[in-house]
């Protein structure tokens, strides 16, 4: 577990800044009950990410990404956020100038109440057309057909996340590469630092705060790694 004089510098750190900007990984949401994708348990361990989260994967058969999408949507729409979600809401109401960015499709960053909130890897919540422009907020948890016909134009709808091999959203992603170089400190909870773009905002800051239950490639190169669970960790940093 992080050491008391190591939360105590994070802290001030933190209380100190005038502007934050967080970034998220699956971690955060693993006291909720929701899957990582790497580390023990992850679904990476059961799953191939070519089979079920690349554009290939869904135009070979969209019937199975759907599945494995809506399988995951019923495990957090049984969930809800953790100490850690609800630790970075009050840190917002702390900071004028806070961003949230985060890796997580999940949705429990909203639940919990965050307003700023940059999803760099989309909405599991979000499903859109792969044809037209058609998209809409979707807390389907099953569909009559696989996959949803788009009302629009009748081709497939498909989950709103960024697949591997795809490009993030633009703004987006200029808006969390802004905020990250303006900002203080970053705080960077429940990643492993292994998927790109969004690993490289760590090396944009000018001073980063990890927390995480392990080391990860990044923690020998931060100014502070707090080991430990972030719905423990976080709650003690605000
Ligand atoms: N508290 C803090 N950290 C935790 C906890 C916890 N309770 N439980 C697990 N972790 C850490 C793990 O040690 C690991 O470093 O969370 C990290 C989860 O890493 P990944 O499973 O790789 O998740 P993430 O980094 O978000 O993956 C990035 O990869 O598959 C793609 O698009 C997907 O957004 C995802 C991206």
């Amino acid at each position: 577990m992080a050491g008391e004089c190591e939360l105590t510098v994070a802290r001030e750190r933190l209380s100190e800044a005038a502007s934050i900007a967080v970034l998220t990984g699956a971690g955060i949401s693993a006291e909720s009950g929701i899957p990582t994708f790497r580390g023990a348990g992850g679904l990476w361990k059961n799953y191939r990410p070519e089979d079920l989260a690349t554009p290939e994967a869904f135009a070979r058969d969209s019937r199975t990404v759907w599945e494995w999408y809506l399988w995951r949507r019923s495990l957090i729409d049984a969930s809800g956020p953790n100490a850690g979600h609800r630790a970075l809401v009050t840190m917002e109401q702390q900071h004028a100038r806070f961003t949230l960015i985060t890796q997580n499709l999940d949705g429990l960053h909203d639940r919990a109440g965050s307003r700023r909130i940059l999803k760099v890897h989309g909405d599991i919540w979000q499903s859109r057309c792969v044809a037209c422009s058609y998209q809409r907020k979707d807390r389907a948890l099953e569909y009559p057909e696989l996959p949803p016909p788009c009302p629009e134009c009748g081709e497939p709808l498909r989950p709103g996340v960024v697949w591997f091999g795809e490009a993030l959203p633009r703004i987006v992603w200029a808006e969390a590469e802004r905020a990250v170089s303006q900002a203080d400190v970053l705080l960077v909870v429940g990643t492993s630092a292994q998927v790109y773009p969004a690993a490289c905002l760590i090396g944009m800051a000018r001073f980063v705060i990890e927390v995480n239950v392990e080391a990860t490639p990044v923690s020998s190169r931060v100014a502070i790694a707090l080991q430990g669970p972030s719905g423990e960790i976080l709650p003690a940093l605000v």
